[in-house]
């Protein structure tokens, strides 16, 4: 049975065991009836040790045959409470597998051989059991199938094919990968309810009991997740240091505002615009709105004001006020005479009268501002002190005041639905806010530093676009951030794992740019998606742009996937080895003429034959059972697992109100 041979075949009657047994029977003559062999004890002793070494290691292959063909039907639950997941500064935890090895390909060849289909069947007795406990709930077979010793017990609900794990789960042992190997980023792909999110809960409790900052951005915003990352919190007695933003509980969420930090400031401008579809003539109308969401930003920040969605919503559809409390407040600090030349340009006008004697009407202070500024900027311009205008913000947003309000308003008509789906929801407090009210503020510099564990709902369920354009600023700050600890002294010690479920949602241009940066600056990313098309959707249907993602993962998990794209990213990667067959052929030739008395000859041949076969197919990623993967890491390591299901230990609160103010409230 050891592949030191041309052929191992596993799917065999276990023929060991009969040696065996013949063995010792003849080990067992030779002691006990020694002088019906005519020998004397010494010798059947020492005739027997032999034989019963024989039967010792033959019984020892059969039965490694006999539990082989056992476990390859064999689906066993596999859980972990919080506590029991282990954890390690130096390896992350995936699971219980093996190396995948060409061997495994080997064995799934066979096992789909015709002859050898009756070992991936259960056997007649437990399919009729199992048959009678479904067409009579309440009869003797139901009953049956509930007793513990009795080999009729229904398969834990995780469906697939067994045998994908059970050709090598004689070598199963715990699986990990190095820490230090996470910061070439981590993809997760699946298909709908197989496990991606207990999969993330498995590694985000690791990386909470390690100490590490931990941030989960969570499109669906799970209950289950929340939960175990407070068990896995609780557990390491960090409870102070975890955050929890939902943006369907926006009353009792930590609030969180994507557009507070940057290092430049027409950052806010990418964050907010980057929710806009844009190719095409789309392309022109994004720049235009990246433009005036700039000159807005700018002139917020230049005067103090807080910058959010609402303040840029507001000025971005009144300009005019903008340019007034600009002016207002700037103006009276860098030109002596401003207050005084407004009122002059007002007196002047309204002093006037028109060709009938009548005194014309009066003039409002917002047009004399206007006239004031056309002037000044005249002056600037003519006078050798462009430099000074081509400097300050003014000119751009007298420019934007002055347009005309028809034609202003077209060309930033793709800005004003992103900002109203946002400011327009329940979740608007949470980004916002000029005063938390004592709930925690979530400051993404602050996580890394105070190694905080940070939790962000998006809700999209409820409001996709919305959950969207947050998920998607939130990720250009980190971006932001990146660049900043990058260029920092000591950016070496920074550490953070984030986790994105459901990434397509919120997967754009930036993520890119994060995943390109965030390895240097220390930040471990790892993504969870269903399919490779789910990518290039959310690049505008360009699935070049999402290949090009996947070269920025180095370490691909497949759970049971069922889109053809998807499992050739993966099967497209790896090798391809021979598997052979066996195939035997027999021929007999008759001798008519009967010469030495044969009559006929006979060949009995067993042929070899290598086909070329890629080490994973694809159907086998179809057929994964729940919570089953396949993982490539470090540069084609390849292993098959069985991801533990999360079973946190109880002690978080049930229901998302419950967690959000159990751990939100005690900060206020
Ligand atoms: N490791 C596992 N072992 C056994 N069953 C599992 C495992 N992981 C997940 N499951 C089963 O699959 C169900 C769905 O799991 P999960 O929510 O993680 O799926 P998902 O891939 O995130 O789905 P969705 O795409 O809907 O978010 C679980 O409720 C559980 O019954
Ligand atoms: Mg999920």
């Amino acid at each position: 049975m050891a592949s030191k041979y041309a052929f191992e075949n596993l799917f065999r009657t276990p023929w060991e065991l009969l040696i065996a047994i013949i063995a010792f029977s003849f080990g067992s003559i030779c002691i006990l009836h020694h002088q019906t062999l005519a020998l004397s004890a010494n010798m059947g002793v020492m005739i027997a040790m032999p034989c019963f070494l024989l039967a010792l290691i033959r019984s020892y292959q059969g039965i490694q045959i006999w539990l082989f063909k056992k476990r390859l039907l064999l689906l066993k639950s596999f859980a972990m409470s919080t506590k029991e997941v282990p954890v390690s500064k130096q390896h992350l935890y995936l699971g219980k597998g093996f190396t995948w090895l060409p061997i495994h390909r080997q064995r799934l060849h066979l096992l789909s051989m015709l002859e050898n289909q009756s070992y991936i069947q259960r056997n007649f007795l437990y399919r009729f059991v199992q048959k009678r406990a479904k067409d009579y709930p309440k009869g003797i077979c139901a009953k049956l199938t509930t007793l513990r010793f009795l080999p009729f017990r229904p398969m834990p609900e995780i469906g697939g094919k067994a045998w994908l794990h059970g050709v090598g789960s004689d070598k199963e042992h715990n699986i990990y990968v190095n820490q230090s190997n996470r910061n070439s980023h981590e993809c997760t792909f699946g298909m709908t309810r197989v496990g991606k999110t207990r999969y993330l809960s498995i590694k985000v409790n690791q990386d909470i009991r390690n100490g590490d900052a931990v941030l989960i951005i969570d499109p669906k915003g799970d209950l289950e997740v929340m939960q175990d990352i407070y068990c896995a919190t609780k557990a390491c007695g960090r409870l102070d240091d975890l955050i929890i933003t939902h943006f369907g509980f926006p009353d009792i969420s930590a609030k969180y505002n994507p557009l507070a930090s940057f290092s430049n400031v027409s950052e806010v401008a990418s964050r907010v615009v980057s929710a806009i579809a844009g190719s095409g003539e789309g392309q022109a109308f994004k720049d235009f709105a990246w433009q005036y969401v700039n000159i807005v930003a700018s002139c917020l920040n230049e005067l103090g004001e807080v910058i959010n969605y609402k303040t840029i919503a507001f000025y971005i559809k009144r300009p005019e006020i903008l340019l007034i409390t600009y002016v207002d407040k700037i103006f009276p600090n860098i030109e002596a005479g401003y207050l005084s030349d407004i009122q002059e340009i007002i007196d002047e006008n309204n002093s006037r009268v028109d060709k009938d004697g009548n005194p014309v009407a009066p003039l409002s202070r917002s047009i004399a501002i206007k006239r004031y500024l056309t002037k000044y900027i005249e002056e600037h311009a003519t006078t050798g002190t462009q430099k000074q205008l081509m400097d300050s913000i003014i000119v751009p947003l007298y420019n934007a005041a002055t347009l005309d309000k028809t034609y202003y308003d077209k060309i930033t008509a793709s800005i004003g639905p992103v900002l109203d789906k946002i400011n327009q929801t329940q979740a608007e407090s949470i980004f916002s806010f000029e005063n938390s009210f004592g709930l925690p503020e979530i400051k993404l510099e602050d996580i890394i530093k105070r190694k905080q564990i940070v939790y962000i709902g998006l809700d999209s369920l409820t409001n996709k676009d919305m959950a969207e354009s947050v998920g998607q600023a939130i990720i250009a700050d980190l971006v932001s951030l990146c660049g900043r600890i990058y260029s920092e002294a000591g950016s070496k010690t920074t550490s953070l794992c984030l986790h994105c479920d459901e990434f397509s949602n919120i997967v754009r241009d930036e993520f890119v740019n994060l995943l390109n940066k965030a390895g240097g600056a220390g930040i471990k990313v790892s993504a969870y998606t269903q399919t490779i098309n789910d990518l290039g959707a959310a690049f505008g249907n360009n699935q070049d742009k999402a290949k090009m993602l996947m070269g920025n993962f180095g370490t691909i998990s497949m759970l049971r996937v069922s889109n053809e794209d998807t499992a050739k990213t993966f099967t497209n990667c790896l090798e391809t080895i021979q598997t052979r067959t066996s195939v035997p052929s027999t021929m007999a030739n008759d001798k008519p003429d009967g010469k030495n008395g044969d009559l006929f000859t006979t060949y009995n041949t067993d042929t070899i034959l290598q086909t070329g076969n890629a080490i994973i197919e694809i159907n086998d990623l179809f057929s994964l059972p729940k919570g089953q993967a396949f993982v490539m890491t470090n540069g084609g390591e390849l292993y098959k697992i069985r991801i533990p299901l999360p079973k946190n230990d109880g002690t978080a609160p049930q229901t998302f109100e419950t967690v959000l103010s159990e751990v939100n409230l005690c900060f206020a």
